[in-house]
């Protein structure tokens, strides 16, 4: 018998990560961005990077249709970014300062780095799907970032 979803939520919530706010568009050109702490390296050469989106998620079309997506890391003043790409608004982009990348992906002006990708892999995770992106460009403004740990936003304390 696997673990069950309780357990393994409770277990997984002692592992902190950083915040991110990954965003693509569809087809028709509509953007789409969603809050995403399961993010990770995968490759330094080439460079790849993977994401996994809930198969049931109102964005999770858009990575397929797409072939791009932009990986916006949270800082830590960005909490309530996070929880405004968590929601199920319709439309997100009306009050959250970006610019459009050459894909068209929305890039959020104040994360405080972001890796534009191109989409290599989809795969099946279960109720996620993964995606493998190569990263074409990065930027890396720095600061302090946003951490989830235990169901609750933190900051590193230095
Ligand atoms: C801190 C945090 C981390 C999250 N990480 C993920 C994730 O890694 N993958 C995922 O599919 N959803 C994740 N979610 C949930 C999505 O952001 C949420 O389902 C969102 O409403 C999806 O938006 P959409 O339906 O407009 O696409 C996370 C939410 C929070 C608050």
């Amino acid at each position: 018998m696997p673990a069950s979803p309780e357990e393994f939520r409770s277990a997984l919530s002692q592992f902190a990560s950083g915040v991110t706010v990954v965003t693509t568009r569809d087809a028709n050109g509509k953007r789409h961005g969603i809050t995403v702490s399961s993010f990770c390296s995968v490759s330094l050469q080439p460079p790849m990077v993977l994401i996994c989106i809930e198969k049931t998620t109102g964005s999770h079309y858009a990575f397929g249709e797409s072939g791009a997506f932009v990986v916006n890391i949270l800082a830590s003043s960005q909490s309530n970014v996070s929880e405004h790409f968590a929601s199920r608004l319709e439309e997100k982009f009306g009050e959250v300062k970006h610019t459009l990348n050459e894909d068209g992906v929305p890039v959020l002006t104040d994360a405080i780095a972001t890796l534009r990708c191109t989409l290599r892999h989809s795969l099946d995770g279960g109720d996620h799907s993964i995606f493998v992106g190569l990263v074409e460009s990065v930027n890396a403004r720095g600061g302090e970032p946003l951490i989830y740990f235990d169901h609750d936003y933190h900051q590193i304390k230095t």
